[in-house]
């Protein structure tokens, strides 16, 4: 199925949209029409399904046709990275993009997933990452994609996966990174956060046995999953052993944020973004 827009039908507002494949789950566009909406801001935010083959034709045609920008997601944040003439740090280390826009007539890209991420443990910790120590599981996408904006907050990193070379390979792209091998977890130091980036949650699995779990937190480790909008294996571990848990709902409403001050100038206030979680919470709960 392709699901196009085309910004000559919204002739007086700015138009911007998410695009990935399958996409009408997408919540981004009920984000930004609220962020809009409470900046005062004339703008349309839709999707677009399209997949591989067609992903860089559909990109140049949106803003060709005056599109302002775009939200890219699953399976095609590679090749929005591919196609971009200028990154962000972000961008480029994640070798991933999320947010594109035209700027001086060349498609510039960032990934605000990290940047998403740490600004969504801060407000939940209610404090900085600045030498937090934080265990990331996984070595996909999606993890490499916060590594760095994690990294730049000050936080040390320590980082596991099931296929111990994928970790490997992270640990040459960010030197710094502590890699374990999953069985000698337990034997390693606590952690103030566990985020769980790998997609077990979505198989009804979770990537650490609860036993290794508890060994490697404290009373105050924060136990967090990337996925939104389901209570993962993992985070039913975390709460059965007392800890703080949360969803990746806040990461996908700040990662929402970052990406409109970019193309919009305006930063969202935690009020703001509160609503907006508030409201794709509720609307998850309808589903
Ligand atoms: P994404 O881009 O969303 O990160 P991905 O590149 O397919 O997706 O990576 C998925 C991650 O989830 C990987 O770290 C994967 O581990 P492997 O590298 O060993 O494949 C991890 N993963 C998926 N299912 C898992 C499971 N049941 N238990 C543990 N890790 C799992």
């Amino acid at each position: 199925m392709s699901d196009i827009i085309c910004p000559q039908d919204h002739p007086d507002i700015d138009v911007y949209a998410v695009v990935g494949h399958p996409i009408a789950h997408s919540r981004s566009p009920m984000i930004h029409e609220y962020f809009a909406k409470e900046t005062g801001q004339a703008m349309f935010y839709g999707r677009i399904d399209t997949p591989p083959e067609t992903f860089k034709k559909v990109v140049s045609d949106f803003f060709a046709a005056g599109g302002k920008g775009l939200n890219v997601t699953v399976p095609h944040k590679l090749l929005a990275y591919e196609m971009a003439e200028v990154h962000s740090l972000a961008a480029e280390e994640a070798q991933a993009v999320n947010t594109l826009w035209m700027q001086d007539g060349r498609l510039h890209a960032d990934n605000t997933d990290g940047l998403g991420l740490k600004n969504d443990l801060e407000r939940i910790l209610g404090s900085l990452l600045q030498q937090k120590k934080i265990l990331i599981i996984g070595a996909g996408g999606a993890a490499q994609g916060v590594i760095q904006p994690l990294q730049a907050a000050g936080a040390q990193l320590s980082l596991v996966n099931r296929t111990l070379q994928k970790a490997l390979d992270l640990k040459r792209i960010f030197p710094s990174l502590q890699v374990h091998a999953i069985d000698d977890l337990a034997k390693s130091e606590s952690y103030d956060l566990i985020v769980n980036a790998t997609a077990a949650g979505l198989q009804n699995n979770s990537p650490l046995q609860k036993k290794t779990l508890e060994k490697i937190t404290h009373p105050q480790t924060l136990i967090y999953d990337m996925v939104y909008g389901k209570d993962t294996q993992f985070m039913q571990d975390g709460q059965e052993l007392g800890l703080k848990v949360a969803d990746g709902l806040g990461m996908l409403v700040e990662q929402a944020a970052a990406a409109f001050a970019i193309w919009r100038g305006i930063h969202l206030t935690s009020h703001q973004k509160q609503g907006a979680i508030q409201l794709v919470r509720q609307a998850l709960l309808q589903s």
